[in-house]
Formats: C-alpha cells, sequence, structure tokens
C-alpha cells in the first residue's frame, strides 16, 4: 500500500487568492529588455544537485566563525568569549537556521508569486520570464533546504515576511505582485544574501549564496526594468496606490516591533542552550565598548540602502511617500544615517548599483 495522501500534517489550511489571468496572442517581443533577460535567464540554469558539492560536510570552525550580522557584535561580548567553543557552534548553528529557514520560507512565497505572474502579466516577454524565475525559485527552495538539512532543522516563518507573502500573493494587481515581491521581498533577500555570502567563509554555504545571488539579481533586474516601463503609463491615483503598497511592505519589514519578534525568535531558541539574561546583562554592560569598535563607515539597511534606492529608479518615490519613509525610518532607526529632514535623508539614499550581479558578489563596493 502506498502512503500518498491528498493532505499531509505539514500543510497550511487554503488561503484564497486573487489573480486575474490574461491571454496575449503577439508572440513576438515586444519589451526587448525582457526577452534578452528571459534569453539570459535560459542560459544561466543550474542543477543543485550537478553543480553544488553535497558530499562536503559543513565546516563547523568556518561557520561558528562567521559575524552573526547583529546591530551590536554579540560574538565580541565577554559572556560570548567565555563559552565553551561546542556551545558557541550551537547558538551559531541554530541563529543561523532561523535566517535560512526564513530565506526558504520567503524563496516558497517567491516561487508562488513567479508562478502567478506567469498567468497575470499582458506581455509575451514578461510571461516568458517569470517561467525562467518560476523554475530559479523552485531551485531555491531545494537547496536551501537541503543546506538546513545538514545544519539544523527548519524553523517556523517570521509573521512579517508571512504578512507581505500573503499580501502580494492576495493581491489580484499584477504590478502589486511585481512591488511585493521583485522589488520589496527580493531586494531585501538580495541584500541579506549578499551580506550572508561576503561574511561567511563556509564554503557550501557560500557556494549555495553565490548561485542563488545570481539568479536574485536578475530577478530584481525583472522588476526594475519591467515597472519602469510600467509607471509612466499609470494615472496618478494608480501610481500612489503602488507606492503605499511598496511602503506599507517594506514598512512591516523594519517595524521596530517586528524586528523585535525575530529578536525574540532567536533567543527563544537559544534558551535552549544557554540563559539568554546573562547574554542581555552583559551585552548591555558591554554595549558602548562594543559599538565603539565598529566600523564608523555607513552601514545603510536593507531598506534605505536597496529598496528605496530601487523604488526611486522606478519612479515610486514621490515627495509624498519619501515623507513617510524618512518618518518611519526615523523612528525606527537610531544614528544620524536617517537624517533630521528629508533632503538629508534623500542625500543619503545611494544610487542603484549599475552592474547588481557584480554587487551582490562583492566585486563592487
Ligand atoms: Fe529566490
Ligand atoms: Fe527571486
Amino acid at each position: 500500500m502506498s502512503d500518498f495522501k491528498l493532505t499531509t500534517p505539514t500543510q497550511e489550511p487554503d488561503l484564497d487568492t486573487a489573480m486575474k489571468v490574461i491571454y496575449q496572442w503577439n508572440y513576438d517581443p515586444e519589451v526587448e529588455e525582457l526577452r534578452r533577460l528571459y534569453v539570459k535567464a535560459t542560459e544561466a540554469q543550474w542543477i543543485a544537485e550537478r553543480d553544488v558539492d553535497w558530499e562536503r560536510p559543513i565546516d563547523k570552525l568556518k561557520f561558528a566563525a562567521t559575524p552573526l550580522g547583529a546591530a551590536v557584535p554579540i560574538e565580541q561580548c565577554s559572556y560570548w568569549k567565555s563559552l565553551k567553543e561546542e556551545t558557541r557552534w550551537e547558538l551559531t548553528r541554530r541563529a543561523a537556521s532561523f535566517r535560512l529557514s526564513n530565506f526558504l520560507h520567503g524563496e516558497q512565497g517567491a516561487l508562488m508569486v513567479a508562478a502567478q505572474l506567469v498567468n497575470a502579466v499582458p506581455h509575451t516577454d514578461a510571461k516568458f520570464y517569470a517561467a525562467t524565475q518560476t523554475m530559479d525559485e523552485a531551485r531555491h527552495v531545494d537547496v536551501f533546504a537541503k543546506y538546513i538539512k545538514k545544519l539544523d532543522e527548519v524553523r517556523p516563518i517570521a509573521p512579517a515576511l508571512r504578512n507581505i507573502l500573503d499580501a502580494t500573493l492576495q493581491t489580484e494587481n499584477w504590478m502589486k505582485k511585481l512591488v511585493g515581491m521583485q522589488i520589496v521581498v527580493e531586494g531585501l533577500a538580495l541584500y541579506s544574501f549578499r551580506e550572508m555570502r561576503n561574511l561567511t567563509e563556509e564554503p557550501l554555504l557560500k557556494d549555495l549564496l553565490t548561485y542563488v545571488a545570481r539568479d536574485e539579481s536578475r530577478h530584481h533586474a525583472y522588476g526594475v526594468q519591467y515597472i519602469e516601463r510600467c509607471v509612466p503609463c499609470l494615472s496618478d491615483a494608480e501610481r500612489e496606490e503602488l507606492e503605499d503598497f511598496a511602503l506599507e511592505a517594506a514598512r512591516s519589514l523594519i517595524d521596530q516591533r517586528t524586528q523585535q519578534t525575530f529578536q525574540t525568535a532567536i533567543m527563544a531558541i537559544w534558551a535552549e542552550v544557554i540563559d539568554p539574561v546573562e547574554l542581555f546583562t552583559c551585552l548591555q554592560n558591554e554595549r558602548d565598548e562594543l559599538t565603539r569598535n565598529q566600523k564608523k563607515g555607513r552601514r545603510l539597511g536593507p531598506v534605505q540602502g536597496f529598496v528605496i534606492p530601487t523604488l526611486r529608479r522606478c519612479g515610486l518615490l514621490s515627495e509624498r511617500v519619501a515623507k513617510q519613509y524618512h518618518e518611519f525610518l526615523k523612528a525606527n532607526l537610531s544614528g544620524n544615517l536617517v537624517g533630521d529632514t528629508v533632503e538629508e535623508f534623500l542625500q543619503h539614499i545611494p544610487d542603484l548599483p549599475e552592474d547588481t550581479a557584480a554587487w551582490v558578489l562583492g566585486q563592487l563596493q
């Protein structure tokens, strides 16, 4: 007897989503840059089983030496240093599995949105491209799941990420799907993959992130090239609606309350191994010293450093919405990077890298 079943204990109840399907009878190239991107994507396909050496065990020493990437460098505090090497490995492993699990769940969301885009976008070139992205995202789900299996266990999705994925899947407006997924979620993902890839020396993780980040830079390019064509065709009201959708998505991801739930989730995972109160107390006592040695350089977060520059490039950063970004970033981020006025805030926003693929692989600074 087969144990195949129609429902499994790991699946969620159905989520009602909206999507309009559009047939397009013109098959000739129409949006040349998207057709080129589609060709490039077909040429750049890779095979997870063949191209990545999965036989390698995770290099524990190199993995544990990877900075955790927190605002305060936890790995430099005296409590952390006093822990046994084995305990530090446990903590690093668990925190990383939480982050990687959220990458994994985000990839599943991207897989489903990309598949929706095949149906919902009106241009053939854009449908073709979304089809290649659907394949890419399936591969990303596959490789992150494989890596996490070697490392630890899959942890649940963070509520803020779940909300954005739901909103993007549920809207019937295909441009909102594009903005929510290709610009906000993929923008954040690209920034995080880049950061993790450039910080880690663990060979298997570095390999995997290199492959994934190359694909993601193409997905981002698709969003930018398509949306910047669309925006000038919109009425003011339609453009504002799109701007607000992006704002809400970005806002929910960097809201302080959300950040706290991220930290709380990691602390809860760590509490299985150490007493988090001791760690907290130590961090508080040594906070000044720990942050003094941090690079004074401008470390813009993913929203200010990448998502907002992308929106500006796409024509979705009007004065009206820039004011709102400034206000909520100021309320949520400390330091002088946000600027006191909207003008200062806009001055700090970098240009989008010319070559996103080179930027994401650390070949550009
Ligand atoms: Fe992906
Ligand atoms: Fe993607």
